[in-house]
Formats: C-alpha cells, structure tokens, sequence
C-alpha cells in the first residue's frame, strides 16, 4: 500500500483496548505487552496505514528454552536460544489479508538478522495460534511437534 508507514510507536499514545484484530485471547495479550512495551521492555512497531494504526508487533531479545528439533537444527548443546522473541502480532479486522502481516514478520527478520552479528541472535520465536500456524509456517518458521497445553504451538524461525 502506498501510504504505509512502518515505525516504532509509543505504547502510551494508543488506546489498546480499542485495537481489534479478532482474537480476544490476542487483544487482551496486546494489552498487556504494551505496558511492558512502555516500561522500555520490548519494542512496539506499528504499520501506519493513511495516518491509522493498522497493525502492530511486540519484539524483545532474550533466552528461551527451544524444542529438540530446533536444538538438533542449531547443533546446539544449551537447551536455551538466543532468540527475538515476537510475543504479539495483530492486524486491526479491517486491514487483514492485505500484506500486513507479512511485512511485520519481513521487518523482524531483518531486525534479527542485523542483531545475529551484534549479540549472537539465532531464532525468531512466537506463539502461533491454531489459526495462525499455518500464516507462520507459509513465512518459513517451524512448529513444534505438539501444542502447548492451552493449544498454541511454539514456532521457530531458524537464522543461518
Ligand atoms: C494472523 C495475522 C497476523 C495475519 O496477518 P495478515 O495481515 O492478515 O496476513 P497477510 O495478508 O500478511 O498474509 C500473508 C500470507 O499469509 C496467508 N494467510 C494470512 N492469514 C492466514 C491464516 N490465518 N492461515 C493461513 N494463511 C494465512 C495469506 O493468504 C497470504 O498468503 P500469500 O502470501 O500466499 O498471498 C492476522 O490475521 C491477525 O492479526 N489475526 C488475529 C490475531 C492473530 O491471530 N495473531 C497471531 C497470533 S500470535
């Protein structure tokens, strides 16, 4: 879209309560990750669609356990990765199926890409919903082999 904007936003700027992507679970999560966005946590990106926030992610680096498959994947002995970690990911009803997420998931690629050689990165990580796996896996990140008990899948995107 023409008149997109991708940027870092402020958190405190936005009512997140009305940020509606469709997915109640999502929405509440927002909430709170914007306050930890706020706290200076992670990072909020937002994609601006004619001045409107349309669609938004969360993005903190940090250490997390990874599944066997992933770790054989690395030729990993640690059980915890380095990894950019991508707690929340939502575009407004509205503005789905246009790309959006896509060029979310494209920007934290990049971003982990350039932190690999500064901090040692190794992964982009979420949680993916069962309705959302199959977006995630069409931009190349691994599931796990079995839910979590309250039914989201760990997905993996392995950097070279
Ligand atoms: C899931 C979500 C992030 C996808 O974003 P989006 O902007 O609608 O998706 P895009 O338009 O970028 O789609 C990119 C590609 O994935 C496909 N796709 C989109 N949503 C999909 C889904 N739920 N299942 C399978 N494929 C999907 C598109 O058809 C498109 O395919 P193409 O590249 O072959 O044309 C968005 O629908 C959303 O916010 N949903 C509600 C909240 C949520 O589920 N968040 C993720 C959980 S962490």
């Amino acid at each position: 879209m023409s008149d997109t904007e991708i940027r870092l936003i402020a958190p405190r700027s936005q009512d997140w309560g009305a940020f509606e992507c469709g997915d109640a679970r999502i929405s509440a999560k927002l909430v709170r990750e914007a306050h930890r966005a706020q706290a200076g946590l992670q990072q909020l990106h937002g994609v601006m669609v004619a001045g409107d926030l349309a669609a938004v992610m969360t993005l903190r680096a940090g250490h997390l356990s990874a599944p066997v498959n992933v770790l054989m994947a690395l030729g990993m002995g640690e059980i915890e990765v380095p990894t950019l970690h991508l707690e929340v990911l939502a575009v407004r009803t509205d503005a789905q199926r246009r790309g959006l997420g896509k060029l979310l998931i494209s920007i934290a690629l990049d971003i982990a890409v350039r932190l690999q050689g500064e901090i040692g990165l190794k992964t982009v990580s979420l949680e993916a919903t069962t309705q959302s796996r199959a977006f995630y896996q069409n931009q190349g990140f691994e599931a796990a082999e079995s839910p979590w008990p309250d039914g989201s899948w760990a997905m993996w995107f392995l950097l070279n």
